[in-house]
C-alpha cells in the first residue's frame, strides 16, 4: 500500500514557532525521509472561511504568508504537493455525501468543535459550515487516500471522526476509502507550545506568539520577556520547571550541541534543569541561552523567507501547479466514491443493460 501524507493549516495568520515545533519541523523531516510516496500539504482556506466568512480578504492575504512560511521551513515543492483547498471542488462533493453518514449529535460531541464554538461565542448561532467542518476535514484526508496525518493533538477528534466516516462508508458502500493514522509530535513539549506569557495557547489576539518571520531583535525581546517561575525571585532561590515557559521552549528546541556553542558549563538540558531546581541559576542566564537557541533555529528560516519573498509570482505558480495535481488525485477518489454509491449512471454499461432488460415486453 502506498504511504501518503496529507496535512495542512488554516490561513488566518502567519505561522509561529508553535506551528514549527508542533508540526512543520516534523513535516520537513518526513518529506526528506523519502519514506512517503506522496506528500500533500494543504492551505485550508475554505475551512478558514467557515469562521471568517465576513473577512475573505484576511484569508486571501494569509494564503501566501502560509505558503512562504512552509517553503521557508524547508517544504520543497519538488518533493511535496502544496495546494489551496478551495481550488479542489471535489472536496465539497465528498463532504456532501459524507454528511449523510454523520449525525448532528456526533458533531456536537466533537471536543475541538465544542471548544472553538465557545471561544468564538458562537453558542447562540453557529454557522452550519463551521459546525460541519470536521466532515469537510474527513473529505480532505480521504480524497488523497492519506495513510498518515501529522497534526497537533487538538486535531485528534477530527481524525477520530474521519475514521468513523471511513468505516461507515466502507461498511455501507464497500471498501473504497483508506483509514488514516494520526502522527503526533514525539516531543511532549511540542504537543502544545505555550505563548511567551505562559498562557496555554499562542494566539495573535493575545500578542504572545513568536512568528517564524520575526526579526532577530524582536525574537530576543520576546524571549527576554518570557514567563518563568514567579516564585524564583533571587538567583539563589530554587526554581521550578513546572509551567516554566523558558524551559518548555528549551525542551522543544534545544539540542546538546547548543550547549557546546553557547553554554559550555553544562553538557545538556538535564544538567541545566538540575541547577535551576537546586538554586543559584538566574532566569536571565537561561533566557540568554534560549535566545541563542531560537536565533539559530529561526535565522535560516527568516533568510530563506526573504529570498522567497522576492518572487511572489513563483509562489503562486507553485500553488497553482500543486492544486492541479491535487485536483487530479481527488477526482480519482471521487470517481471511486461515485461508483461505490451507485451514482455513476453514464459510466455503467451494465446498468443501462439491466434497465433495458427490465423494461422489455
Ligand atoms: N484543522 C486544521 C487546522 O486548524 C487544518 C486542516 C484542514 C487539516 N483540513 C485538514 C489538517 C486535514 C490535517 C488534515 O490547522
Amino acid at each position: 500500500m502506498s504511504k501518503i501524507i496529507l496535512t495542512g493549516d488554516r490561513p488566518t495568520g502567519k505561522l509561529h514557532v508553535g506551528h514549527y515545533a508542533g508540526s512543520l519541523r516534523r513535516r520537513v523531516e518526513l518529506q526528506d525521509s523519502g519514506e512517503y510516496d506522496k506528500i500533500y500539504i494543504m492551505i485550508a482556506d475554505a475551512q478558514a472561511l467557515t469562521d471568517n466568512a465576513d473577512d475573505p480578504e484576511k484569508v486571501r492575504q494569509n494564503v501566501v504568508e502560509v505558503a512562504l512560511d512552509y517553503m521557508a521551513c524547508g517544504l520543497d515543492p519538488a518533493k511535496s504537493t502544496l495546494f489551496i483547498q478551495s481550488q479542489i471542488p471535489e472536496l465539497c462533493e465528498l463532504s456532501f455525501y459524507y454528511m449523510n453518514l454523520v449525525t448532528v449529535s456526533r458533531l456536537q460531541r466533537n471536543p475541538t468543535v465544542k471548544a472553538e464554538i465557545q471561544m468564538r461565542n458562537f453558542e447562540a448561532s453557529i454557522p452550519v459550515g463551521f459546525f460541519t467542518y470536521p466532515i469537510s476535514q474527513a473529505a480532505d484526508i480521504t480524497a488523497f487516500q492519506a495513510t498518515t496525518v501529522p497534526v497537533g493533538e487538538d486535531q485528534m477528534p477530527m481524525l477520530e471522526q474521519t475514521k468513523e466516516i471511513v468505516h461507515k462508508f466502507n461498511t455501507v458502500y464497500g471498501d473504497t476509502l483508506t483509514e488514516p493514522k494520526i502522527l503526533l509530535p514525539d516531543n511532549q513539549a511540542c504537543l502544545r507550545l505555550p505563548g511567551i506569557d505562559g498562557k496555554a495557547k499562542m494566539s495573535k489576539s493575545l500578542g504572545n506568539c513568536i512568528y517564524l518571520s520575526e526579526e532577530a531583535d524582536e525574537v530576543k525581546k520576546k524571549v527576554m520577556s518570557m514567563f518563568t517561575d514567579p516564585g524564583h525571585l533571587r538567583v539563589e532561590d530554587p526554581g521550578s520547571l513546572e509551567g516554566n515557559t523558558v524551559f518548555i521552549y528549551l525542551d522543544a528546541f534545544c539540542k546538546d550541541e547548543h550547549f557546546e556553542r553557547y553554554l559550555p558549563d553544562y553538557a545538556n538540558l538535564d544538567e541545566l534543569k538540575a541547577h535551576y531546581q537546586r538554586g543559584g541559576l538566574g532566569d536571565v542566564k537561561v533566557k540568554k541561552f534560549l535566545n541563542h537557541v531560537m536565533q539559530e533555529t529561526l535565522e535560516p528560516i527568516r533568510n530563506r523567507r526573504k529570498e522567497l519573498q522576492k518572487d511572489i509570482p513563483y509562489i503562486y505558480e507553485v500553488l497553482k501547479k500543486g492544486s492541479q495535481e491535487a485536483k487530479a488525485a481527488a477526482a480519482k477518489t471521487l470517481d471511486n466514491v461515485r461508483n461505490a454509491m451507485k451514482i455513476n449512471y453514464f459510466a455503467d454499461q451494465e446498468l443501462i443493460q439491466q434497465q433495458s432488460e427490465k423494461f422489455k415486453n
